[in-house]
């Protein structure tokens, strides 16, 4: 054995003191971004049921929410409605009182210092279920922008502070950034769902938040999730348009392609931990398979790792009680 030469790389794993000093990515609550979906209504706080631990709230119901996050140390949350009514071109997302907009009010109102990040999409607010105006069968580009832009202005009319649109129309960043601009927001940041793949991992979202399209699917605006070069194209594109993120959407899935983006761009880079990952991992734990804490930190750390500077995750409160534990 004497004369074997190799390296001893278990010398820094020793012990416990010394692997933390040589720890390179560590996870903190501010790292996180919290989802939370509001619904019209009064008092109000019901289960979904393919996601457990997660609620949608009614607003009365959503400050105690909210101050659990904040008490959590978790910096920032991200607003979904869910409207009682739809119609063919999504009124109600770009509506002053829309539930998204009192949402917001609610919430600023109580938590000034709480960073309201406003998911811009029209699926939720749309009869047919699609990120936009629906001609022939497929929704037209140009025109779904024009809504966009109104659904952004909106909003940051009733006090988001960041815009994250979410729709992947060609051109979504350059029209909300001039439409903000245009309407005097122009320090109100664009949070790019730059590179959101057409996933099967968003099931259970469709299901909290009502989304499903009722017809065909998402593929022509959505991502392939097959593509690699295609995500930089997105991403380059937004980043010229003048996003101030970048989102990859799922995380778990595309963990490569956040890694690029993180080695081609300098932009924060947001990752979407989205609701299938997060039902995969509750089924599991609830089914006594798995270790939750472990396994949450694990994926949590492994997206930070990869290249996130931020993570929108469902396991926010949790994981941030679980650091604080540690
Ligand atoms: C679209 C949108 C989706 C999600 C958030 N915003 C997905 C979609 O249905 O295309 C999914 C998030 C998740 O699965 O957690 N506005």
């Amino acid at each position: 054995m004497t004369d074997l030469k190799f390296h001893r790389h278990r010398r820094l794993r020793q012990n416990a003191t010394l692997r933390r000093m040589v720890r390179e990515t560590i996870l903190t609550a501010d790292d996180f971004i919290y989802p939370v979906f509001a619904i019209e209504g009064e008092n109000i706080k019901t289960e979904i049921p393919s996601m457990p631990g997660v609620y949608q709230f009614s607003l009365d119901r959503l400050v105690e929410e909210m101050a659990e996050v904040v008490d959590l140390g978790i910096p920032s949350v991200m607003i979904f409605g869910i409207p009682s009514e739809k119609d063919a071109v999504g009124t109600q997302a770009y509506h002053t009182h829309g539930i998204v907009q009192e949402a917001t009010r609610v919430v600023k109102e109580h938590f000034p210092e709480l960073m309201v990040i406003a998911d811009t999409c029209l699926c939720e607010y749309t009869d047919h279920g699609h990120c936009g105006i629906v001609r022939d069968g497929d929704v037209v580009n140009d025109e779904s922008l024009e809504l966009l832009v109104k659904t952004a202005v909106s909003q940051v009319e009733a006090g988001a502070d960041v815009i994250a649109p979410s729709n992947m129309m060609d051109g979504f960043v350059a029209a909300i950034r001039k439409g903000l601009d245009e309407a005097g927001y122009e320090n109100i940041p664009i949070m790019s769902y730059a590179v959101k793949y057409a996933s099967a991992f968003y099931g259970p979202f469709r299901d909290a938040a009502d989304s499903t399209p009722q017809f065909g699917d998402r593929k022509t605006y959505q991502m392939d999730p097959a593509n690699r070069l295609e995500a930089l194209r997105e991403a380059e594109s937004d980043v010229e348009e003048g996003a101030d993120f970048l989102m990859v959407k799922p995380g778990l899935s595309y963990l490569d392609v956040l890694r690029d983006l993180k080695n081609q761009f300098n932009l924060p880079l947001v990752t979407y931990n989205v609701s299938g990952e997060y039902a995969m991992v509750k089924a599991a734990s609830q089914n006594g398979w798995i270790d939750e804490k472990a396994i949450v930190l694990e994926l949590l750390t492994s997206m930070k790792r990869a290249g996130a500077d931020l993570i929108l995750t469902y396991h926010a409160k949790d994981a941030a009680k679980w650091l604080k534990e540690a």
